[in-house]
């Protein structure tokens, strides 16, 4: 792995369980982030891009499951335990949620908000 690999997801896998059943909301995800590197991810409604994201952030409570891995820093944040990923979650890694006027102050340049 080259050292200016930041974000390494192999074989993402998230259900949600609905009623009891299990229904796979992000199927086999692999994507690579390295450091000066943007990535956009793109896709219909419902495709799944925020519960990769939440996933990512470790958003998710038990009853939803999730397999493969997310290497952050040579960690797999998948395994770690939540005080463990407290000290990375919003330090090292943010999410802007997706209604803007709530996740983002419209007083503030959004260079401010994401640094
Ligand atoms: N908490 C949940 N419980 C059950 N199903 C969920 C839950 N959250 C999301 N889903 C389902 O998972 C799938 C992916 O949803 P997600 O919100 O990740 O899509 P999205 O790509 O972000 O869509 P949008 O572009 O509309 O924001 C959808 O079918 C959605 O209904
Ligand atoms: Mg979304």
């Amino acid at each position: 792995m080259p050292d200016s690999r930041i974000l390494d997801i192999k074989d993402l896998n998230v259900s949600f369980n609905v009623s009891g059943n299990y229904y796979k909301a992000v199927s086999g995800v692999n994507l690579e982030v390295n450091t000066n590197e943007i990535l956009a991810i793109v896709g219909e409604s419902g495709c799944g891009k925020s519960t990769l994201a939440t996933t990512i952030m470790g958003l998710h409570d038990n009853s939803v499951k999730i397999g493969g891995s997310v290497i952050f820093e040579n960690k797999n944040l998948l395994s770690l335990k939540e005080d463990e990923f407290n000290k990375i979650r919003g330090a090292k890694i943010g999410m802007i949620f997706q209604d803007p006027l709530s996740a983002l102050n419209p007083l503030k340049k959004i260079k401010e908000a994401v640094t």
